[in-house]
């Protein structure tokens, strides 16, 4: 059988019941992955003819036009099948590690959300806007995203407080400086192309400020000029941090726009009331060129992304690792 990877016009002899990332990787064929296991979404691709059988035991088809995503590493060939894999230029492969760290910081950003800062024994190599699994104890283990750049000396997380979960009250409660902690990574496709040249709509809430701070750093030490508007959303006053960073980096060159939006209570001079998604349709007529990174919880994500759709960005051009619960 045939396996056809049309974005980039080559054809390449396969058996069926082969894995599609397997087979591709043999072939030399350009596509990023990390975990191999499903959960980061790095290998995602685009069945747009033909059939490919599903970890669950589903035949997944093109249903519409755009075709259909899948998991490369979680999908069998069964037959001759099309696909599309993200344009060669924006792959990252990084290839996910354990490293041992240490806690050298904890600070208190706002009421609800800490800074964690971890020195690790061996640098980890990761693109802005990736995350990373951290794992505190036998049960304790999470993902976050990292707020810092692959180059720093320390990892930085943002962590906010879930009352009555496992992990986020250990990190209030118990952690301390010096304690131990594996970080596993770097995971996700929600990564910065540093290809892009055209206009950047980075939109987070609340911690997902930690990957958009990232991106933001990372455009910039990449030197990328592309105009930059970041849409921060929270839902009080009091949950607002990071802003006198945020204006520092925005400072640093022309093209970089801030927005802090306040879903509820009272808005602080120069913020924005309501939530994010009103604050870009009310300033957006058209996202048409643009690319968006969405950060934060999935309901946020959901909405931002039904609004960037139809504001004219191609779901291709739509990056988001929503902050989804993982508690198991
Ligand atoms: C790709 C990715 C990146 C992430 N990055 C970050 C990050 O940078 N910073 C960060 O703070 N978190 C991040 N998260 C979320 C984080 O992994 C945990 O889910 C979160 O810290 C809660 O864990 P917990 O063990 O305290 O709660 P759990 O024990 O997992 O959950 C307890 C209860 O709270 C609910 N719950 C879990 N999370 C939330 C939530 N966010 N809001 C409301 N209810 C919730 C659960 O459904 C469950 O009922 C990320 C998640 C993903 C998937
Ligand atoms: S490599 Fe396939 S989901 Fe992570």
């Amino acid at each position: 059988m045939e396996l056809n990877v049309r974005s980039l016009g080559r054809t390449i002899a396969a058996e069926p019941g082969a894995n599609l990332l397997e087979t591709l990787r043999a072939a030399d064929v350009p596509i990023s992955y990390s975990c191999m296991a499903g959960r980061c979404g790095v290998c995602r691709c685009r069945v747009v003819q033909g059939q490919v059988l599903s970890a669950n035991g589903e035949l997944r088809q093109p249903m519409t036009g755009e075709g259909e995503q899948v998991l490369a590493c979680q999908s069998t060939l069964t037959g001759p099948v099309s696909i599309e894999i993200p344009e060669p230029d924006e792959i990252v492969v990084h290839t996910a590690r354990t490293l041992k760290a240490t806690v050298v910081e904890i600070a208190d950003e706002t009421h609800d959300i800490r800074r964690i800062v971890l020195k690790s024994a061996k640098p980890l190599d990761f693109t802005p806007g990736q995350y990373a699994t951290l794992q505190f104890g036998p049960d304790l283990v999470r993902p976050y995203s990292m707020a810092g750049l692959p180059g720093d000396d320390t990892l930085e997380f943002h962590v906010r407080l879930v009352p009555g979960g496992r992990v986020s009250p250990h990190v209030f409660e118990t952690l301390k400086v010096g304690d131990a902690v594996k970080v596993s990574g770097p995971l996700g496709a929600s990564y910065l192309r540093r290809r892009h040249d055209g206009p950047i709509l980075l939109v987070a809430g609340g911690t997902g400020l930690a990957p958009a701070l990232s991106i933001l750093r990372g455009a910039l030490a990449e030197g990328m000029e592309n105009p930059i508007h970041l849409y921060f959303g929270v839902r009080t006053a009091r949950d607002l941090y990071c802003l006198d960073r945020l204006r520092a980096l925005a400072e640093t060159r022309p093209g970089i726009a801030l927005h802090g939006v306040v879903s509820h209570g009272p808005v602080p001079a120069g913020l924005r009331g309501g939530l994010v998604t009103e604050a870009i349709a009310a300033d957006w007529p058209s996202l048409e060129g643009f690319r968006t990174w969405l950060c934060g919880a999935p309901a946020m994500v959901e909405a931002a992304t039904i609004l960037v759709k139809r504001l004219g960005i191609p779901l291709e051009h739509v990056y988001a690792d929503a902050f989804y619960s993982t508690g198991y």
